[in-house]
């Protein structure tokens, strides 16, 4: 990775795409906090006109993209006066992207919707801070692949992977003897399956520790998020599959662990809070102060582990079996996924048939290599309209 230095006497030029969200708005709050040091180029949102509009009026990038057309007139409309440029459409979201001005690109879309933008920022050398784990998870080896053909630099926000970065000696990888990524083990760590059968999605959604987008709490819940999370750092850190343990730590202090040959475990702690793994990549290699608690350990008391259940929990499995199997395989499970985790939120799929969902795509669906983006857009899709029909099957049977 190579190193960019960031002093106060030097700005930052950043865009964020999908700003409007979860991982978005906070990266905000935190550009807002430091104008001296970070300048907006673009800010990307989804649908969302009237918060990208009041971001916008607060950090006054030079273009502001919304991503569904739909948007584009309320959008010129809000910002009317401000010299802020619009644009709408995907196509736009991929040419915010690839922006030369932005030396810095927050991608924190949700899903693969972000993995073309992602792409693209990736291609012109930039500095991308990755939250958007579905990129990886979809495309894992042609991103590594153009990140080292096009000189880029990729830092990890997830907190779990902005951990092991942290402690991760990089000159001495091959003393490093696995990695073990902390999962909280989510609302539903200690239910029964039978408990399971009914829950809402506003269940699933009320993650014990961490406030996140409905997707990656859903994920959370049913641990798939451990399971995108396991590709994410194997591609992330070149580790194989079997070298990466998952342990469950609900009280998430530890945000996860290195365990090199001589024995010694590293580890990297703090609340649970995103500011400080974006404020991480925003700054690296500086640091920057951030609100919000300090840990404190004697409050903290009591740190637990355990295994996860694989019976009740199989997603983190069938993550670890696509993985093994290479190809299509975790681009599958990753589509099959994001059609069924919107299907249970939408109120059309039990919470315990997205597993079922994702092994049916996983076990029917060829998983042939993929070379290109189209390769991978291809089976993607594909795995879409199997989810789909696999969702109106078990819908009539229920
Ligand atoms: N939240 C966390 O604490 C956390 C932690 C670690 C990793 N992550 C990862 O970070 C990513 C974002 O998570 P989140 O929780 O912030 O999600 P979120 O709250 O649902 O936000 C998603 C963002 O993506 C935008 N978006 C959705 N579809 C888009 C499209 N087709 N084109 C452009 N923008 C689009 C949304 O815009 P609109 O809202 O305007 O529609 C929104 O800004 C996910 O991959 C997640 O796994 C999140």
């Amino acid at each position: 990775m190579g190193a960019i230095l960031v002093t106060p006497e030097t700005t930052r030029r950043v865009t964020v795409l999908g700003c409007t969200g979860s991982v978005g708005s906070n990266t905000v709050e935190l550009l807002a906090a430091y104008p001296d040091r970070f300048r907006t180029e673009v800010l990307v949102a989804g649908r969302n006109v009237g918060k990208l509009a009041e971001q916008a009026r607060l950090l006054r990038p030079a273009l502001a993209v919304i991503s569904d057309p739909a948007g584009y007139a309320d959008l010129k409309d809000a910002l009317t006066g401000t010299g802020i440029a619009v644009a709408a459409g995907p196509a736009a979201v991929v040419e915010a992207a690839s922006r030369p001005e932005a030396d810095w690109v927050m991608a924190a879309i949700v899903g693969a919707a972000g993995l073309a933008p992602t792409l693209a920022a990736v291609q012109r050398g930039a500095t991308v801070a990755l939250a958007n784990k579905e990129v990886l998870v979809c495309a894992g080896e042609l991103v590594m692949a153009e990140v080292r053909r096009c000189g880029a630099t990729l830092l990890p926000v997830d907190s779990e992977h902005s951990a092991i970065f942290q402690v991760f000696d990089e000159a001495r990888r091959d003393r490093i003897s696995r990695l073990i990524l902390t999962a909280s083990g989510g609302p539903f760590r200690t239910w029964t399956r039978e408990a399971m059968q009914g829950v809402t999605p506003a269940q699933a959604c009320a993650h014990p520790n961490w406030s996140m987008g409905a997707k990656i709490s859903v994920d959370s819940a049913s641990m798939m998020n451990k399971g995108l999370e396991l590709i994410e750092a194997h591609h992330l850190f070149a580790m194989p599959e079997d070298r990466i343990n998952v342990l469950v730590h609900p009280q998430s202090v530890i945000h996860s662990l290195v365990e090199y040959v001589d024995g010694s475990v590293l580890a990297q702690l703090g609340t649970p809070d995103m500011r400080t793994p974006i404020a991480v990549a925003l700054a690296w290699p500086d640091r920057v102060a951030t609100p919000g608690d300090r840990l404190d350990l004697v409050k903290a008391a009591n740190l637990t582990f355990e295994s996860p259940d694989p019976v009740r929990f199989p997603a983190l499995g069938l993550a670890r079996l696509a993985l093994q199997s290479g190809g299509a395989a975790p681009t599958i499970l990753n589509a099959a996924n994001e059609v069924a985790v919107a299907a249970f939120l939408a109120g059309t799929l039990g919470f315990l048939d997205i597993p079922r969902v994702v092994e049916k795509c996983l076990t029917t669906l060829a998983h042939g290599p993929l070379g290109t983006l189209a390769d991978v857009e291809a089976a993607d899709a594909e795995a879409r309209c199997h989810a789909i029909a696999e969702i109106a099957v078990l819908s009539r049977a229920n």
